[in-house]
This record gives structure tokens, sequence and C-alpha cells, in this order.
């Protein structure tokens, strides 16, 4: 007999939050509720349960965590005064476990300077883990920033720079890429599929204890081998542009606008590995999952060309 309720919250409706939704729902194992800013009348017609909430009062979150009796809470909020504010809450309601909006790089291979919100919610966990267990998802880079319109089709807020056009632009065939110190495309970069890392997480809920970071990959591939793909299912060749580290360095600097910002920063932690996931942790625990591969995924969304 178990001693906990078998119920997660899932902070943050649209974007990966609906993919963990769908595939938690799927094992037939989990109540789920979802906490949201507003009332989604969508999501509640489909028999959903949604409570909104108010991310800046710990006391409100207390309070619905704990009716709810809540074990889990999967934040997919990426704010670090939320997120802080929801891990207060954890502890005030007794929540068993907390998993913070991190699913992309590894905490491991982030470097120094790039201490920051997501660093201070990871710090924070640290300090209460006799408290509250919690664990860290890393994948690379959703292949959805592939499919047409990128992960913005996903409706994602804060993502809405990756559009369809980062790196490879498979309408366009074009393709934007930063090149290493030797000129050269060979850098390394991971991929799994968002609906994968969704099934890694629901499947992850099942395991008795937490390590403090669970790593997958659908694939791994260097950035040419990345392109030659992309052309290969598209069946043309791609007008491709490229980047140096000095560029990307001196644009950074001089950039105002967000979106090219946030694509410049990508690179520049593509180039740096943090996208080079070293160990298929999650994979190799739960091997009935097969993650698709990068060019399975591109052949679901994706045709040869015509013209
Ligand atoms: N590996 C990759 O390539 C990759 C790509 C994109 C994202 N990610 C990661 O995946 C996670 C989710 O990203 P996402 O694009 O799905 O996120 P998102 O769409 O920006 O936000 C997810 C949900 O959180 C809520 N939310 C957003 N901003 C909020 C705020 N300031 N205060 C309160 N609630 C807020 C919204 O739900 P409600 O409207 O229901 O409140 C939203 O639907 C993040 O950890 C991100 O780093 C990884």
């Amino acid at each position: 007999m178990e001693e906990y309720r078998r119920k997660v919250a899932i902070c943050g409706s649209r974007g990966l939050g609906s993919y963990l939704a769908r595939a938690i729902l799927e094992t037939g194992e989990w109540e789920l509720v979802i906490l949201s800013r507003n009332p989604q009348p969508d999501l509640t017609a489909n028999g959903i349960k949604v409570k909104p909430v108010d991310y800046s009062s710990v006391d409100s979150l207390y309070r619905v965590l704990k009716r709810q009796q809540v074990d889990t809470v999967i934040s997919v909020i990426p704010d670090a005064e939320v997120q802080l504010n929801l891990i207060d809450a954890c502890l005030m309601a007794g929540v068993r476990r907390f998993v913070p909006a991190e699913f992309e790089t590894s905490p491991e291979q982030r470097p120094l300077y790039g201490l920051g919100d997501k660093m201070t919610v990871l710090v924070r966990l640290n300090e209460v883990s006799a408290q509250l267990e919690s664990t860290v998802f890393s994948c690379g880079l959703f292949m959805e920033t592939f499919a047409p319109g990128g992960w913005r089709a996903s409706g994602s807020y804060s993502y809405s720079w990756n559009d369809g056009a980062f790196l490879l632009d498979l309408e366009r065939k074009k393709a934007f890429l930063p090149i290493d110190s030797a000129r050269s495309l060979s850098t390394v970069v991971c991929l799994t599929s968002a609906v994968d890392v969704a099934r890694f997480v629901a499947a992850a809920l099942f395991l008795r204890t937490w390590p403090p970071e669970m790593k997958m990959f659908g694939d791994r591939l260097r950035l040419s081998e990345l392109l030659d793909i992309a052309q290969y299912v598209r069946a043309c060749e791609f007008k491709v542009n490229i980047i140096t580290e000095e560029d990307i360095e001196f644009q950074i600097l001089r950039t105002a606008n967000w979106g090219d910002q946030r694509v410049l920063q990508t690179m520049r932690s593509i180039l740096s590995h943090e996208y080079n996931i070293d160990k298929r942790y999650l994979n190799a625990k739960f091997p009935d999952i097969r993650a698709i591969t990068f060019e399975d995924f591109l052949r679901q969304c994706w045709r040869a060309s015509t013209h």
C-alpha cells in the first residue's frame, strides 16, 4: 500500500504543460489538476480539472495544493519568482515532489556566468531537499523546434522566438548555423520530441526515488548531420548561412530585439556544448519508450519539396 496519493498538479496549461497533461492522463494511474492564471474552458470541457490561481500569493497557492492533496507539482513556468512562491507553497502544503521548469540543457553543463533565474530555483530546491524531493529533466532541444511554426505553434508564451526558423528553416529551405572555432559544423546537439519528454516524465512519476537530474534524448547529432537530414527529408539543397562564435558575441552586445537575443544566446549555448546531453538515463530506465529519431520526426511533419 502506497502512503502517497497519486495526484499531480501541472502549473501552466499550454506549451509543454499540454504535452505533460496528455502523457500523465494516458498512464491512467494519476489524477491531474492544472493550475492556471485563468479559467481554461476548453480544457474543462474535455474533462481536465483546472484551478485558477494567483501565483503572487504563496498563501493562495498553498490552499489550492493542500485542498487538492497534491503529491507532485510540475512547473512549466519559466519565471523564477513564480517558482520560488510555488516551492514555498509546496513546503507548507506537504507536497512530496517538485519538478522545476527546466526541460532543456543540463545544469551540469551550464557556464558559471549563466547563473540566473533557473539556477536560483535549483539552489532553493537544493536547500529544501530534505523536505521536498525534486529532479531536473534534461532533454536537449525539442524536435518541435523544427516542425512547421516551431515550438511557438505549441502555444508557448516565452518561446515565441522559436517560430520554425531557428537553425533550420524547413519551410523556406534555409539554414543559419553557428560554426565552431575550427570553422566547422561539428558541434553536437541532442534532441528529443516534446511528446517523448512528456512520456518519460510520466514514467518517472512511478520511480521510488528521484536522482537530482534525469537525462534523456531521442537523437544526438552534429549540426552538419542536422542539416543533412533536413535536406534529405526535403529532398533539396538548403541555402546555408553561418555565424562564428565571435559574431555571436558581437551581436549579443548590440542586439536590442528580445527574440534575436534568444536566438543568439541559444546558439552560444549550443557552441558551448550545453545541448550535448551525456547520458540516456531515462531511455535506459524505460526501454519500452522508443524515442523518435530526428529523421523520423521530420518525416512526420515535412514532405519532399516540390518547388
Ligand atoms: N528544450 C527545448 O527546446 C525547449 C523549448 C521550449 C521550452 N522549453 C522548456 O519547457 C518549459 C515550458 O516551456 P513552454 O514554452 O511550454 O512555456 P510557456 O508557454 O512560456 O509557459 C507555460 C505555461 O506557464 C504559464 N505561464 C507562462 N508565463 C507565466 C508567468 N510569468 N506567470 C505565471 N504563469 C506563466 C502559462 O500557463 P497559464 O496561462 O495556464 O497560466 C503557460 O501556458 C520551460 O522550462 C522551458 O525552458 C524547452
